[in-house]
């Protein structure tokens, strides 16, 4: 059993509405007395009852049964998709891993989801979980929600139809999936084996930055942002809701699907994204500008200017930059990056960071470009320019540290001799007049 897609709603935090059976929708209350085709109305905040009208959050749905229906939650064990990221000692070293293996055993969507990092937690409402997944079964009688974070979903390999209680996601690799915290959801898969990226982001809600002198257009644009549509099912049996809740994962019977949104209307809502429309802007003199310019969202801080999380992209574009060292330069940054590739090559990269790789430059932990590519930037004729036609990195950027979870420091698919990427970076330096 499955529910398909009815088409997509257009826009980024703006109201939407929509119901699959004519006149559900109540006029002019969110609560009548009685809602129409014997449906109860529940609400379904995102944002505190005050938030400014700008930020606030909501929907009100209109169901078969209240999400209260179900039984009592008891402890559900995969014990590869937590939120512990120590307190100990971090590690400062530069950090990479090849793709976390393809599942073998028969392995859905949420037993497939394998914590690499962290920082924060759900109960500061600050931070974020960087997790990966490699799943190869439909989600069957199962569904889930993250009372922790907002997900963030990046698929690497193999599409996700993402079935939601506000109706359905397709996506696809090089497209997002983004699902409010607590919104019930169900993922198979079309293609069977799937591998991806998960952000969990525990602070604010992802927003769209602001543009500032870019103006009114550019990077990410609301309208391509892609809101599912109500689409419900009216199904019963001996069904599963499994809960994420300060860390850990709980599960309850459930005799009927939660997918029972038969209409709703709200701004607190599941979207998708095609990265490959984000429109790239860069330097048509010289120099780049700092990676900040390839923000697709970011999930605010308290401190203006800082957020707690920036998703950034690096997707295909022209290099043209005169008198200018093309690739990404060296670098330490306060910030602490977390990196994968969802599709092609990354351009600072000769090697060794390939499609569902990850690598982790925590702050102030110097990286930058490998030997290789230093060397064929140096001597890159900049008469002409480059394109980049085959590439989409993404990158989880947080002000706070990010710390590897003890089973990613452990895995077989950690690359141990990382840093010898940087070994062949020869000294050049030659002093006048020293006798060379
Ligand atoms: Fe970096």
């Amino acid at each position: 059993m499955s529910i398909n897609s009815t088409g997509y709603q257009t826009g980024f935090g703006n109201e939407f509405a929509s119901e699959a059976l004519a006149g559900t929708l109540p006029a002019g209350r969110n609560s009548p007395q009685r809602v129409a085709h014997g449906l109860y109305a529940e609400q379904l905040t995102g944002t505190a009852f005050t938030a400014p009208r700008h930020a606030n959050r909501r929907n009100w749905l209109y169901r078969i049964r209240p999400a209260a229906v179900h039984g009592a939650f008891a402890p559900f064990v995969q014990p590869r998709f937590h939120n512990d990221f120590g307190s100990g000692p971090v590690t400062p070293e530069q950090l990479r891993w090849d793709p976390l293996p393809l599942a073998e055993a028969s392995t859905d969507f949420i037993e497939g989801l394998y914590t690499m990092a962290g920082n924060g937690s759900p109960a500061a409402q600050a931070g974020l979980g960087i997790h990966l997944y490699a799943a190869n079964r439909d989600m069957q009688g199962r569904w889930f929600y993250d009372a922790d974070g907002e997900l963030l979903i990046v698929p690497q390999q193999g599409r996700l139809h993402i079935e939601t209680e506000l109706g359905v996601l397709d996506v696809e690799p090089q497209e997002i999936a983004l699902i409010p915290r607590g919104i019930r959801f169900r993922v198979t898969l079309p293609d069977g084996a799937a591998r991806g990226y998960v952000c969990e982001n525990f602070g604010a809600m992802f927003k769209l930055p602001d543009l500032g002198p870019i103006g009114s257009n550019g990077l990410a644009n609301p309208r391509d942002f892609l809101i599912p549509n109500a689409v419900y099912e009216d199904i019963e049996g001996a069904f599963e809701l499994v809960g994420k809740f300060q860390g850990h994962l709980w599960r309850a019977d459930i005799g009927h699907s939660p997918l029972d949104v038969v209409g709703w209307h709200g701004n607190y809502v599941p979207c998708k994204y095609d990265l490959r429309r984000f429109n790239t802007i860069g330097s048509i003199s010289y120099d780049h500008p700092d990676p900040s310019i390839f923000l697709v969202l970011h999930s605010p801080s308290d401190t203006p200017g800082t957020s707690n999380i920036d998703f950034a992209i690096f997707p295909p574009r022209w290099l043209v930059a005169q008198d200018t060292f093309r690739p990404p330069w060296f670098h330490r940054n306060i910030a602490s990056e977390f990196m994968g590739l969802v599709h092609g090559v990354y351009d600072a990269k000769a090697d060794g960071f390939v499609p569902g790789g990850a690598s982790l430059h925590n702050s102030m932990t110097g990286h930058g470009p490998d030997a290789a590519t230093f060397e064929k930037a140096s001597a890159a004729d900049l008469s002409k320019p480059d394109v980049i036609v085959d590439t989409m990195a993404i990158m989880f950027e947080t002000r706070a540290v990010i710390r590897p979870t003890q089973q990613a420091l452990d895995a077989a698919h950690r690359q141990r001799n990382y840093q010898a990427c940087w070994a062949g970076l020869r000294k050049h330096f030659a002093a006048p007049g020293n006798g060379r």
